[in-house]
Order: structure tokens, then C-alpha cells, then sequence
């Protein structure tokens, strides 16, 4: 049977039936995979049944893995993946990150080299919640008004890592180790990035600043960049732009982190648990 692609929103997002990837896939249906993510800049594989191996075959299939930067939810004997989780240990110790993407932003835009693609593995969804938010970044460029065009063009946005040097997020009360995380941060140095960068397969261009890491722009003072950001942080997420994922269990989605932003909605309470596995695929400089 050949596999499905079915479009999930007219902003972006498809699904996928019909594959497995706990088998070999056909170079075939892989293309035509890889064209979907391509073509809808999310891909949502429906009813995989993955063991933390076939994940990572799954994610190297696209290119080399990123290292994970939250050691203390990693799988111990698979460090490529990590933990998303509001679960409990017996211990009462945490299963995993519980507040991982709680404001809209793309994966590692604060490392030099930030992410080409996340992956998640939805093992447990709550009954209430656990939504993602998607908001496509090549339609929130292409409709900015030509001034702010201008004013982006060339020039590149300060990401931060640690909340605590953002006056637009707050750390989340519901993760123990928050402060002491943040306050580590605020040692690795911000990295700058395009504030417009072209996507490298597609050609097209996409608004490359999020809420959550972007701090400032290069070559404006606080004052100047502050009404240009809340101004981008407003439009990127305009609802013609935004795709929210209801998940099923067994979904394997993945994003393209160099046109698209997203976002952890929450909305669920333990015992009522998510469990996700995420493997994330290593990108190269934006340009
Ligand atoms: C993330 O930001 O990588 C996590 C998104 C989610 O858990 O919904």
C-alpha cells in the first residue's frame, strides 16, 4: 500500500498513514516523506510503534543528532533522546522535563549551530491538553509590511538560552531545578542570527525571532528593538498562521526549526500524563 499524506490545516501540518518505522522504509516512501516536510513544514506519521532505538534510526535518517543539552532527562542508555514528562518516579523524583517549549520558539536558535528538525514520539497523552502550537514563519515574512521587511533584511537577532535574561518569559513554577538551570545559563553567550534567513532546500525566506529566545536586535539600542519585537512576537502568531497538533498516541511528528515556531500549550495535570520521547537533528548556520 502506498503510503498517505493528508494536509492537516490550510497554514501547514500533513499526516502521514501508512508507513512503519520500525522497518526498514523504502527509499521510495522515504523521499516522499521527506518532500511532505519539505512541502508542509510538519509531518505528523500516525500509529508508529518505536522502541528508543528505531527512533534514532528513525532521526538519522535526516542527519547527525544533536546532543541534548538537559542531561538530567535524557535516557541513560540512549542519550540522543530526551524526556518530556509530567510523570512521577516512585521517588517522586521527575520522569522527565516537564516544562520543556512553554513559550513560542524554535529549537536551539540560542547555539551557534541551530537545529535543522525536531522530532517527537507521543508515547502518553493526557485526556485534557497537551496540544502543540505550529505557526509557519515563511507566510508571518511574507506578509510583514515592507518596512519592517527593510528594517529586518541584514540584520540579525540576539538569541539568549537563559529566561533570565528575557523580560518576556518567566521560568515555570512546576520544574525543581529551574533556578538553579537559568542561573547556569546566563554564563553561555547569546548567539546572533539572520532576523530573516532563507530556508536552504526551499530557497524561501522565513522570520527566524521567537518570544523565548530572542532578546534584541543587532545595532538597536533596548528602546529602539522593544516595539519591533513585541511587534513580530504579535504577528508571527496571527491565527491564519498557527496549526495547533491534537495528539494521538504513536504519533511521530516533526518540524522543520528554520520555518516554523512552536510552542508546549500544557493544560493537563498529573496524574493525567504525557510522556514524549524527542530526538533533535543537528541543522548548519543560518544564513
Ligand atoms: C518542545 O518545545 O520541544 C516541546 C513541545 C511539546 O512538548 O509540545
Amino acid at each position: 500500500m502506498p503510503i498517505q499524506i493528508n494536509p492537516l490545516s490550510p497554514s501547514m501540518g500533513a499526516e502521514i498513514i501508512g508507513a512503519d518505522f520500525s522497518k526498514p522504509v523504502s527509499d521510495e516512501d522515504f523521499t516522499a516523506i521527506l518532500q511532505a516536510f519539505y512541502d508542509y513544514q510538519i509531518i505528523a506519521i500516525r500509529d508508529q510503534h518505536l522502541s528508543p532505538a528505531d527512533q534514532i534510526a528513525f532521526s538519522r535518517r535526516f542527519g547527525a543528532l544533536e546532543d541534548q543539552l538537559n542531561a538530567r532527562y535524557i535516557l541513560p542508555e540512549q542519550p540522543e533522546i530526551l524526556v518530556l514528562s509530567n510523570d512521577v518516579k516512585p521517588d517522586g523524583s521527575p520522569v522527565g522535563l516537564i516544562d520543556a517549549g512553554d513559550f513560542w520558539h524554535t529549537d536551539s536558535s540560542h547555539r551557534p549551530l541551530p537545529s535543522m528538525a525536531t522530532i517527537l514520539y507521543s508515547l502518553k497523552n493526557p485526556n485534557e491538553g497537551g496540544d502543540t502550537g505550529f505557526a509557519n514563519m515563511y507566510a508571518a515574512w511574507e506578509v510583514l509590511p515592507a518596512d519592517m521587511k527593510q528594517l529586518l533584511e541584514g540584520r540579525r537577532a540576539v538569541q539568549a538560552v537563559s529566561k533570565f535574561k528575557n523580560k518576556r518569559v518567566a521560568a515555570s513554577e512546576r520544574r525543581p531545578d529551574a533556578q538553579e538551570k537559568y542561573t547556569e545559563q546566563l554564563a553561555i553567550p547569546d548567539a546572533l542570527h539572520p532576523a530573516v534567513r532563507t530556508h536552504p532546500v526551499t530557497g524561501r525566506k522565513a522570520l527566524y525571532v521567537s518570544q523565548r529566545f530572542t532578546i534584541g536586535l543587532e545595532g538597536m539600542t533596548e528602546e529602539e528593538a522593544d516595539p519591533v519585537l513585541d511587534f513580530l512576537f504579535e504577528h508571527q502568531t496571527r491565527p491564519e498562521f498557527v496549526y495547533y497538533h491534537r495528539w494521538h498516541d504513536n504519533d511521530l511528528v516533526m518540524w522543520d526549526n528554520r520555518c516554523v515556531i512552536h510552542r508546549a500549550t500544557g493544560g493537563y495535570t498529573y496524574p493525567d500524563v504525557r510522556l514524549m520521547h524527542r530526538t533533535v537533528i543537528a541543522g548548519d548556520t543560518p544564513f
